[in-house]
């Protein structure tokens, strides 16, 4: 078998084949299932994309009734799970939080059964259902308020806002916030959801597996870039010290946050609708000088970088929506979570199905016949 050059990160290395999403970085093409971003971020729902993502077609309208009736049905989080939150430091990252619940969920309901299609559909459902609640559970348990029960009566994205703020949002920024669910939903083989398919091909349980596609995304290269992208244009502070900090980083060879892919070498374009949708918000709810500060780095660094392929990625103008919508910076990357466990339970699917563990090789750098010296020798 040849064995192929080492390619640091496995850059531009095929880890799997995959029918669920498509990226092409030269033309800023992304599509689900064949279907482009923009048409889904246009006329579709987190949900009915969820659902395209994970059974590979739109739904009937019956089917996609019964799909949100069933995520309904399973918001709630057992108590016991809630008591462990409780004992979470205040001071803890909500994605850590949110990993250990995710993780603990796999306590209640792991029996593996993964050549049962119930229980595949029970496990999509459940972490699609209950991913929300804790995120939300975490935040209001940290401020010292009990967690509120999910709202039947109101759709995903609704009942996420309502049971982070305890009031009910407004019909435009529900429909935004789901709007960015489904642009965040999925990214062909990211960090995360190679995390995902690595840990999916042990054929451990479905809450396993979003655990450790959770802990990957935190990062800041990786998710974890949105809630970062908020700290520097505050720290910027305004239009005029936009060059003086942009040469700064690049003096320092300091990455700049938001910015760069390791596909798109063009403006991502979940960037450019997620800046539509930041100036959608901003004409309802009032302005952020932060997105002037934005546009202009953006405009410094395709002056300075774009020569490289370094524009904005989806990380960029996320936060400033978010922002908006009174969601907590350090809230960011978990909401980001709970539209890629969408993603990641689509990748999961498929990796069980090719029912194939991950084991790639390496390349040895070490020594051989090292003799041993005892510690008195050393
Ligand atoms: C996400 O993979 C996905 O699909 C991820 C994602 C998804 O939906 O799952 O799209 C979500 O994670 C978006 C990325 C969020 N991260 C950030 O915004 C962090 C800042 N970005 C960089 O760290 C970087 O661009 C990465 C990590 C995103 C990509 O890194 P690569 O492909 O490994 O690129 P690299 O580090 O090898 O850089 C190549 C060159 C270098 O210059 P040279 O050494 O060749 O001169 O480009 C430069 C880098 O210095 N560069 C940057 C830069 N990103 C790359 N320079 C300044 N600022 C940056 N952000």
């Amino acid at each position: 078998m040849s064995v192929c050059e080492f390619k640091p990160g496995l850059e531009g290395i095929p880890a799997a084949q995959s029918s669920i999403s498509f990226v092409n970085g030269q033309e800023g093409i992304l599509e689900y299932r064949g279907l482009r971003i923009e048409d889904l971020a246009e006329n579709s729902t987190f949900l009915e994309t969820a659902y395209l993502l994970i059974w590979g077609k739109l739904p009937t309208k019956d089917e996609l009734i019964e799909f949100e009736h069933e995520v309904r049905y399973h918001r709630r989080i057992k108590y016991r799970i809630r008591d462990m939150m409780k004992s979470f430091p205040e001071s803890g990252h909500p994605m850590d939080a949110l990993q250990a619940s995710a993780a603990a969920l796999g306590l209640f309901y792991s029996r593996r059964d993964l050549d049962n299609p119930a229980y595949i559909r029970d496990a999509v459902v459940r972490l699609l259902a209950t991913i929300p609640t804790m995120v939300a559970a975490f935040q209001l348990m940290r401020k010292g308020n009990d967690p509120v029960r999910p709202r039947d009566d109101l759709d995903y994205s609704a009942n996420f806002l309502y049971m982070l703020s305890e009031r009910e949002p407004d019909p435009l920024m529900a429909r935004i916030f789901d709007v960015c669910l489904t642009l965040h939903a999925e990214h062909t083989m990211n960090a995360s959801t190679f995390s995902a398919r690595v840990t999916a091909s042990t054929l451990t349980d479905p809450y396993a597996v979003v655990a450790s596609a959770v802990g990957t995304l935190g990062g800041p290269l990786h998710g974890g870039a949105n809630e970062e992208v908020i700290g520097m244009l505050e720290e910027i502070g305004s239009v005029e010290n936009v060059g003086s900090y942009l040469e700064d980083r690049l003096q320092r060879k300091a990455k700049i946050m938001g910015f760069g892919h390791r596909v798109y070498k063009v403006k991502d374009p979940r960037a450019t609708i997620l800046q539509k949708l930041a100036e959608q918000m901003f004409d309802k709810f009032g302005y952020d000088k932060y997105y002037d500060i934005a546009v202009e780095l953006e405009r410094a660094i395709a002056e300075k970088l774009g020569h490289k392929g370094i524009y904005p990625n989806v990380d960029f103008y996320s936060g400033l929506v978010y922002r908006k919508m009174g969601i907590p910076t350090d809230l960011f990357t978990p909401v980001f979570a709970i539209a890629r466990v969408a993603g990641w339970l689509a990748h999961w699917k498929e990796q069980i199905a090719e029912n194939r563990i991950f084991r790639p090789t390496q390349v040895y750098t070490g020594h051989h016949d090292v003799s041993y010296t005892p510690v008195e020798q050393r």
